[in-house]
């Protein structure tokens, strides 16, 4: 199965793609929305961390396309390494994509067994080290701060009292008995959220993309991040609303239609905020 870009017309149009201009997709994923920036007329600039998207992409043979396996974090530095100060856009379409929930060997999924993984990249952590080395109190933290888990504390003792826990099926059994049935989803789904974004240092990530955005982008030049939970459209809210050299030009998130809604379900979480370069220099 193939991957579904997210508001696909919806991000084109508000990253305005005129013919020539050049613009950064900084989650290149299975390369639905940079197709659609080339067939508009603009260059891209590809950034993915995950080896398997890269090669995905090399395989596709999209011409006078560049790809960068880095980690979005290193804007600024990949840029400045192929000797481009600026550019006419950046777009963001956060988080997994389909191909790493549906490969179970990546460990991403509650659903199906797996080895405690979750890293995009191909570095650091995974979360098997993070569930069965870190203490009790740590792990009912980064439950609590990146899943907004409120069980997060017998949730980490339950955690504590099982390891090791090698499977993501076997993890989510613990999460289950920690929680009971009660909640509507599956009760591991706030947990799962949580390890990802902390092995994956998603926020820091983020913050690191809109501060390379503002000082990357032209004057008039526009960001557009597509996020999939609170905790990341807030803090892209926030980080527009306080900087000097971006400004906001959605007052809502841009949501996906109900149509859109209906027909990819990782679409119903999604909101959109875009935000343009002012100009000025950058001090
Ligand atoms: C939701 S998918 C993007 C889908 C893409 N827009 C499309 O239309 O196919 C997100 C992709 O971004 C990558 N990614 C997520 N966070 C990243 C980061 N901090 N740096 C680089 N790549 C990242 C993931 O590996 C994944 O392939």
């Amino acid at each position: 199965m193939s991957h579904i870009p997210v508001l696909y017309h919806e991000a084109l149009d508000w990253l305005a793609v005129r013919p020539g201009g050049v613009y950064v997709d900084a989650t290149l994923g299975g390369a639905g929305h940079t197709r659609g920036i080339q067939e508009r007329g603009g260059k891209v600039i590809a950034f993915d961390q995950d080896p398997a998207a890269i090669a995905r992409a090399k395989a596709l043979g999209l011409p006078d396309l560049i790809l960068v396996e880095a980690n979005f974090s290193e804007v600024l530095p990949q840029l400045d390494l192929l000797g481009i100060t600026q550019v006419d856009g950046i777009l963001a379409d956060l988080g997994v994509s389909s191909f790493h929930f549906n490969d179970p060997q990546r460990g991403f999924s509650y659903q199906h067994e797996g080895p405690l993984d979750m890293r995009m990249g191909s570095g650091g952590l995974t979360a098997a080290e993070v569930v069965n080395t870190f203490g009790e109190e740590e792990i009912a933290d980064i439950l609590y701060k990146y899943g907004e888990e409120q069980r997060s504390r017998r949730i980490a003792r339950f955690i504590v009292e099982n390891r090791p826990l090698t499977t993501t099926t076997e993890l989510a059994e613990i999460i289950r008995r920690a929680t009971g049935y009660r909640e509507a989803g599956h009760p591991a789904r706030k947990s799962f959220q949580a390890l990802r974004i902390y092995v994956n240092d998603e926020l820091g990530a983020l913050r690191q993309l809109l501060r390379g955005a503002e000082q990357v982008l032209r004057p008039d030049g526009r960001l557009v991040i597509i996020s999939f939970h609170s905790l990341e459209d807030r803090l892209v809210k926030h980080y527009l609303r306080d900087s000097r050299h971006l400004e906001p030009l959605t007052k809502k998130p841009v949501v996906p239609s109900e149509t859109e809604q209906r027909e990819n379900p990782r679409a119903r979480s999604a909101k959109m905020r875009v935000a343009k370069r002012i100009d000025g220099d950058f001090v």
